[in-house]
């Protein structure tokens, strides 16, 4: 049976777009049984609807806490009942209720070099300090921010011409490629964490 991977975005979603091409083919591993977003009327939803895949929205502000949103949104990504999930472009942090139920299967994707540069801003933040290089993160969701275990990063270089634009661009061709990747490794040969250190296979 392939994995069951519920992925959530907040954008445009074509790290989503891009899993959801990858798994048309049988042989990788994994299919995306929901799709879920934390606001309304974005790419990333028309993709998975596109694609025939049930969709669901809990915004934050809908609910008298955070805690209930977690709540919630741990109860509705649980009733697909997901081997993975996969943050795609999500940009809310999951919150404890939601890492106790999917704890250590919960996979985040980065637009920059963890430790450097984490928050909803990497891109601007990597061109701000001057960085050469810069990249994409995949890795296991834990209680801060952007501080999991790595699971695989892709590198490219900053150029003297980009702009914040730019350099986002030629990180999510790297991050897709590595996303799509990295996410049929782990869902065909599993995965270990080992004192911060993430082993495929
Ligand atoms: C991606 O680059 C992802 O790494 C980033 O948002 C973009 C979403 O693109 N996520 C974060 O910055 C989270 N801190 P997409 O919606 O086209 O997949």
């Amino acid at each position: 049976m392939p994995s069951r991977l519920v992925v959530l975005v907040s954008g445009a979603g074509t790290n989503l777009q891009a899993l959801l091409e990858a798994a048309e083919d049988p042989s990788y591993g994994a299919q995306v049984v929901a799709v879920g977003a934390d606001r309304d009327d974005i790419e990333g939803l028309a993709r998975a609807e596109k694609a025939g895949v049930p969709t669901f929205v809990r915004k934050v502000g809908d609910f008298t806490s955070r805690g209930h949103w977690d709540i919630t949104l741990t109860d509705t990504v649980a009733a697909f009942e997901p081997d993975l999930v996969v943050l795609a472009g999500f940009m809310k942090l999951v919150g404890p209720e939601f890492l106790g139920r999917f704890t250590g299967r919960v996979v985040n994707t980065h637009p920059a070099l963890c430790p450097a540069f984490p928050g909803t801003s990497g891109p601007a933040d990597a061109l701000a300090y001057g960085v050469k290089v810069t990249g994409a993160t995949l890795f296991v969701v834990d209680e801060g921010v952007d501080t999991g275990p790595i699971i695989a990063q892709a590198t490219v270089p900053v150029e003297d011409t980009d702009d914040v634009e730019s350099l986002h661009d030629r990180i999510k061709v790297a991050e897709r490629s590595m996303l799509v990747e990295t996410v049929g490794r782990l869902a065909r040969e599993g995965f270990t964490i080992t004192d911060r250190k993430v082993r495929i296979g």
